[in-house]
């Protein structure tokens, strides 16, 4: 039985003190033991809210981590830099990151690699466009888009520590979900294609979340799909719409 993650992607809202406040408002009631809530802000309010949910199951999320260990990187955050403010999770491969910042699948794989290395578990996002899967290629899209992440991961770091986010690009912050049951469908292919590149005891471990327009009057269904393990929230996480989407 996979536990539930429900994770909260800030994106660039909230400074330091709106987020500190938004914490302190909605921490008591996210903070449950039946799902795994991650909450993941700007990197300047990690070390503020690390502090705030340190007694809490809440666990901490990064949105982004640059591949070397250190050096002359200007404006990049190395995966020690993370762990050093507890963060246990990190968001590699967003399509906001793909489009406006030029990251492939390789630097996904590298990133996803190098947390693995530090014992942070990826949430590596996968997802077509609208074009795309209006052409019958979304499939042939998310596979490439899992395989190339994936490269050289071992399988105890797939079973123990992947979570894997589809999140179809036409369903971000649009306020159109994916159907109950597209989203699934494609999660169910994503675990499909683990098996096939490891095995199906090692697929049937691993978390796949939804994400895209996801709010209260959608997560419950979204949520008792057969494959989809959680879900990848946005817009709605920033709102009291995030404890009720946890608490669904
Ligand atoms: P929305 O929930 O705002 O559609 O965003 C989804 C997302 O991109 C989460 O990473």
């Amino acid at each position: 039985m996979r536990k539930k993650i429900i994770a909260g992607n800030w994106k660039m809202n909230y400074a330091v003190n709106k987020a500190d406040e938004f914490v302190n408002e909605i921490k008591d009631r996210i903070n449950t033991n039946e799902v795994d809530v991650v909450l993941c802000p700007n990197f300047v309010s990690l070390e503020r809210i690390s502090d705030l949910i340190d007694d809490s199951n809440i666990k901490l999320g990064a949105q982004n981590v640059y591949f070397e260990d250190k050096g002359a990187y200007t404006g990049e955050t190395s995966v020690d830099m993370l762990t050093s403010v507890n963060v246990k999770y990190c968001i590699v491969g967003h399509s906001e990151r793909r489009k406006y910042f030029n990251e492939t699948d390789e630097m996904v794989n590298k990133k996803a690699l190098k947390l693995l290395e530090k014992d942070v578990s990826p949430i590596i996002c996968v997802g077509e466009t609208l074009e795309e899967r209006d052409a019958g290629k979304h499939f042939d899209i998310v596979k490439e888009q899992v395989e190339k992440a994936l490269q050289n991961i071992d399988k105890e770091k797939v079973k123990s520590k992947i979570v894997i986010a589809y999140e179809p690009i036409w369903a971000i912050g649009t306020g159109v979900t994916a159907t109950s049951s597209q989203a699934n469908e494609m999660c169910k292919y994503i675990r499909d294609i683990i098996a096939k590149l490891y095995t199906q005891n090692i697929a049937d471990l691993v978390r796949i979340q939804y994400g895209g327009s996801v709010k209260p009057s959608n997560a419950k269904e979204i949520l008792e799909q057969s494959d989809i393990d959680g879900a990848l929230v946005g817009g709605a996480s920033l709102t009291n719409d995030f404890v009720a989407i946890v608490n669904y």
